[in-house]
């Protein structure tokens, strides 16, 4: 019996080839004009999804969704996605690890340099005509090499970045996690485990790469700020949410700290307006992964998900591969 082919939406506009990948399998819809849906506009009747860190996937779009078998997103990052709602009705859930790793420490580390260098900051001052002499002091920021790297979320990326910190710029490397790296992982960084509070007190630049949920919702607010040194610089590439925006704006503004370096904000893309006024910031509009090579193997690994999702192979990066063994049980 011939199947009808699975329908499946591509939430967002991506690769020529990744599109086409799919319609090799299924019946592919595009959001051509690559406007950011809201959920009511996500179609009804989809049976696959194929997304970015953007869209929202909660009980409500599940619900009004009843066909819904895959969702797969191009991010490594799923805080957009209710995995719990996904698996308690069946719905298969991938994200994309991994294949981003390298490029956005690449990403991480020139944001954390940039910042410490003073490099938007200085040129603003030149783009503006105000370089009229050199001077002794003019944009001395702080050192990047030999100074302490305090990194908060020692997952994949994290030791991404401490490995390019230690072996790169020998900088002494502190981290903060739930739980501690294996011995064999920390060695080769000379990685040392702390509390948060110590990473807060002694990094010269703390990178913050842990992933946003409840928990860490403004893991870094005022008090974490006040603990840090005002020489230290602090750069997100994590999720906005995580640092609390408008108390990172006041720390800024008030010199509390010397400077940050921001690649994702709360409630992006509007930016609190505090960040925008100061000039002590370095800002980029979620780019961490963006490489052309990075981006293309995060489309590809999507639908490399989606297509083992709706033709009943095993996706390499189920979220929830609990249930992929379901079929296989004995009645
Ligand atoms: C993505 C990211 O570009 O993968 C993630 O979690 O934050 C970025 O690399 C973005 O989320 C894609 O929507």
């Amino acid at each position: 019996m011939a199947d009808r082919k699975a329908v499946v939406l591509v939430a967002r506009r991506t690769f020529d080839d990744a599109i086409a990948r799919l319609r090799e399998h299924f019946e592919v819809r595009v959001n051509d004009d690559d406007a950011v849906w809201p959920q009511d506009e996500l179609i009804r009747r989809l049976q696959g999804v194929y997304i970015t860190g953007s869209e929202q996937i909660d009980a409500t779009l599940l619900d009004a969704c009843p066909d819904l078998r895959a969702v797969c997103s191009m991010a490594v990052g799923y805080n957009n996605v209710d995995l719990p709602a996904c698996t308690a009705r069946g719905v298969l859930v991938s994200n994309a690890p991994d294949v981003l790793t390298e490029t956005t420490a690449d990403f991480g580390f020139a944001l954390m340099m940039a910042t410490a260098r003073r490099i938007s900051e200085s040129e603003h001052f030149l783009r503006r005509g105000e370089w009229h002499k050199w001077s002794y002091d003019m944009f001395a920021g702080s050192d990047v090499h030999g100074s302490t790297l305090g990194i908060l979320g020692m997952g994949r990326i994290g030791q991404a970045i401490a490995r390019r910190g230690h072996l790169g710029f020998g900088m002494r490397v502190i981290y903060h996690n739930r739980s501690r790296l294996a011995p064999a992982l920390e060695a080769p960084l000379a990685a040392q485990w702390v509390e948060k509070d110590a990473l807060l007190q002694q990094a010269d630049h703390l990178v913050i790469v842990v992933p946003y949920s409840p928990a860490s919702h403004h893991a870094i607010g005022a008090r974490e700020l006040g603990l840090m040194k005002p020489s230290a610089t602090l750069t997100n590439i994590a999720r906005g949410g995580v640092v609390d925006d408008a108390a990172l704006a006041q720390a800024l503004a008030t010199r509390r700290i010397a400077a940050a370096g921001l690649d994702v904000f709360e409630g992006e893309p509007q930016v609190h307006p505090g960040l925008l006024t100061v000039p002590n910031v370095v800002l980029t509009p979620h780019i961490a992964s963006a490489s052309i090579p990075t981006r293309l193997a995060m489309s590809h690994l999507a639908v490399d998900n989606l297509i083992a999702a709706l033709s009943g192979g095993r996706p390499p990066t189920a979220l929830n591969p609990e249930l992929l063994n379901r079929g296989a049980e004995p009645a």
